[in-house]
């Protein structure tokens, strides 16, 4: 059975009423409900992490290791900043879909840098809750059974 992990980075345990006009109201709870849903339709597994701490991101990416066959991130804030998260991705060599639910680039300029990005397979950006529910499709088009 194909294994996805799904990592939620800082400040998104505060989704629901956290800037709605760039992320909606949908809460954290709801999107992995949402994700689970389509993970049960698509037959495959998923897991979830929401940490605020870089480290414990570092962490699960790196304790993943043989363990999934592809990591969603939405690395929030530390897209922006973290060399030990794309360092973390590309050490493991697990196909990586980096995911925002706002267009990073169409906002401030500070977020149309990704450091993630190049060690990623590709991003999704902009499409809301629907930035990861298109991950998973891509996660279990890029992993045969
Ligand atoms: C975000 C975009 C980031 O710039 C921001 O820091 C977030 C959320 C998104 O999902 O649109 O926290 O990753």
């Amino acid at each position: 059975m194909r294994k996805i992990l799904v990592i939620h980075g800082p400040n998104l345990n505060l989704l629901g009423d956290r800037e709605s006009e760039f992320y909606g109201t949908t809460t954290l709870d709801e999107i992995n409900q949402r994700i689970s849903k389509l993970a049960r339709e698509l037959d495959c597994q998923v897991e979830f992490l929401q940490s605020n701490h870089e480290g414990v991101i570092v962490d699960a990416i790196g304790s993943s290791k043989g363990k999934v066959d592809v990591i969603i991130i939405n690395p929030a804030a530390f897209t922006h900043t973290s060399v030990a998260i794309r360092d973390a991705v590309s050490g493991v060599k697990i196909p990586t879909i980096e995911v925002h639910l706002s267009n990073i680039y169409n906002r401030e300029e500070f977020r149309s840098k990704s450091l993630i990005a190049p060690a990623a397979v590709g991003q999704i950006s902009g499409f809301g809750v629907n930035s990861y529910l298109l991950a998973l499709r891509a996660a279990v088009f890029m992993v045969k059974k």
